[in-house]
């Protein structure tokens, strides 16, 4: 039997990579099998689209295994049904997953279906939103046993994290990876929002800096940040607890600013621009209007300009959607 699926085109040697970061993200629809056309593949997805692959519909073969799909196990009334999420987030063994209000009196119900069907979870946890400056999740656990701290694997590298104490999104590998893999060897990098280090980890990892500062106002993120270089046994990572406008200050010059603070990252820019060496690249997320990023862009050159700090735009890329209008976008910036 074959479905109809919405499905991303995918080169074949990044089929692997990009299959399981839609899995770790839950957006990867189980129901189909993964097909093939024409030196692509095509992987069935529950979201709109992935970063800027081709989002096509196809034919392909339904899955015999549906009870996959933890809905699948749950008898609820057709209302509740309706409303079960089709994505979640896994941080290393921990799931976590945001329910509706009418969801909660089943969410116990909804933890152990997700446990029976989603392969190594300890602990699944229900997420009622991200708060404050720190950006820090309200989570209960519905299901399974133990806490939320967790070692989570990206791109070679153990992230040791509480989703619970300090910022953490694993939707963003594929940007870390990225980021780690345009760093330069003997490079000076700056992570102004650094949480937990993720960004520092892994270009720690996988490329040759000389040193990345990883900075935070949360304390717990350099706790997590200090695990983090022991795990992987990285010696040029520096954790800063503090703001970034002012622990930014005190540094050397860098090569290459990451901005990681999607509703705000740009009231920082001027901040960044005045440490970034001549050449060198910030990496800014921000969170716009789909129909205004290239106006944003534009925005921040000129603001800048009026300041007397030149940069230019490299490229603007749309990360995620934020809402029905909005999406996050990077922009990475270069220092002229
Ligand atoms: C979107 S999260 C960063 C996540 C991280 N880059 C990652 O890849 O998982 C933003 C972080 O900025 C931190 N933050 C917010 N305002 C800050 C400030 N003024 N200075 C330094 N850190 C700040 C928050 O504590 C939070 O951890």
């Amino acid at each position: 039997m074959s479905r109809t699926s919405r499905c991303i085109r995918v080169p074949k040697q990044e089929g692997e990579r990009v299959r399981s970061e839609l899995k770790a993200a839950g957006s990867l629809d189980l129901r189909s099998k993964i097909g093939a056309d024409d030196g692509c593949l095509l992987i069935p997805i529950l979201s709109d689209g992935y970063l800027d692959y081709e989002t096509v519909t196809a034919e392909l073969d339904e899955r015999e295994c549906r009870e996959t799909d933890y809905r699948e196990l749950l008898d609820l009334p057709p209302d509740a049904k309706e409303a079960l999420p089709c994505s979640y987030d896994v941080i290393g063994d921990v799931l976590i997953i945001k329910l509706s209000d009418g969801l909660l009196p089943h969410r116990q119900a909804v933890g152990e279906a997700l446990i029976a069907t989603v392969p190594h979870i300890r602990v699944v946890m229900a997420d009622s939103g991200v708060k404050g400056d720190l950006r820090i999740r309200e989570l209960e656990a519905i299901a399974g046993h133990g806490p939320s701290e967790t070692v989570h694997r990206e791109s070679g590298a153990r992230l040791p994290v509480d989703p619970a104490k300090v910022y953490f999104n694993p939707r963003l590998a594929t940007e870390r990876a990225r980021v780690a893999a345009a760093v330069k060897e003997g490079e000076t990098v700056i992570d102004m929002f650094a949480g937990a280090a993720p960004f520092g980890t892994v270009i720690c990892r996988n490329a040759r800096p000389e040193v990345v500062y990883s900075i935070d106002l949360n304390p717990d993120a350099e706790r997590f940040a200090r695990e983090s270089m022991r795990l992987n046994r990285i010696t040029n990572l520096v954790p800063i607890t503090g703001d970034a406008r002012a622990a930014i200050r005190g540094l050397p010059p860098a090569d290459r600013v990451i901005m990681n603070l999607p509703q705000s990252a740009d009231l920082f820019l001027e901040d960044a621009l005045k440490k970034t060496k001549a050449g060198g690249t910030i990496h800014l997320h921000r969170i716009a209007e789909r129909s205004e990023a290239e106006a944003l862009g534009a925005k921040l050159v000129s603001d800048m300009a009026a300041r007397g700090l030149g940069l230019r735009i490299d490229s603007i890329r749309e990360l995620k959607t934020y809402s029905p209008s909005m999406s996050v976008y990077v922009f990475d910036l270069i220092r002229t």
